[in-house]
């Protein structure tokens, strides 16, 4: 009887640590992946807006679509890192893209769409959610603040483009 009693309860105890462990998982799962320095000041999430706002063309996780689409985080950590290129994304995500581009080998002609709609703020949180954890600084809204205050068209974005290096 008394065994059976602690049995019961050492049972018990490990179902409630089993549980507790999959309800740490689940809110990991949902929680923002934070890098240090980027983005912890911004009250807006960049993964929300990006996933809302990127995801259909580049894929929910932001994984791409080959041929159409390149993978999003790879791409944003090169242009970041390219000499002119954290202007040149902060200007595409205000004035989008207009004319041809190649990337990696394959040619996309077309136009990319702006997201002026979105708030200073936003547009770093975005972005910074999208360079790698490679100690690049992070984005701020007065940046991208500075750009707004000087309109110019997708074709002069394209024109502004860094050349990268292969991958
Ligand atoms: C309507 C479809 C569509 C949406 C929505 C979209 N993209 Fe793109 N994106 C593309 C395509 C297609 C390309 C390939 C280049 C091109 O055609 O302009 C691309 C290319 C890019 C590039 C590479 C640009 C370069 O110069 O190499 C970046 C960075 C990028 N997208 C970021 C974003 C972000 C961030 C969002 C959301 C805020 C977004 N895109 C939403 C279709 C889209």
């Amino acid at each position: 009887m008394r065994v059976r009693h602690t049995r019961k309860v050492v049972g018990a105890i490990a179902g409630m640590l089993m549980l507790g462990a999959i309800g740490f998982a689940m809110c990991d799962g949902q929680g923002e992946r934070r890098r240090p320095g980027a983005a912890d000041s911004a009250p807006v999430s960049g993964q929300r807006i990006g996933q809302a706002r990127c995801g259909a063309c580049h894929g929910p996780a932001g994984e791409g679509r080959p041929g159409f689409a390149p993978p999003l985080t790879p791409i944003t950590s090169r242009l970041a890192a390219a000499p002119g290129g954290r202007d040149y994304l902060i200007d595409f995500m205000l004035y989008g893209l207009r004319g041809e581009v190649e990337i990696d080998g394959t040619r996309h002609r077309g136009s990319h769409p702006s997201f002026a709609e979105l708030s200073d703020e936003e547009i770093a949180a975005v972005l910074n959610g999208l360079i790698e954890q490679s100690g690049d600084r992070a984005f701020q809204g007065a940046e991208v603040a500075a750009r707004r205050s000087q309109p110019r068209s997708g074709e002069e974005v394209r024109r502004n483009r860094p050349p990268l290096d292969a991958p």
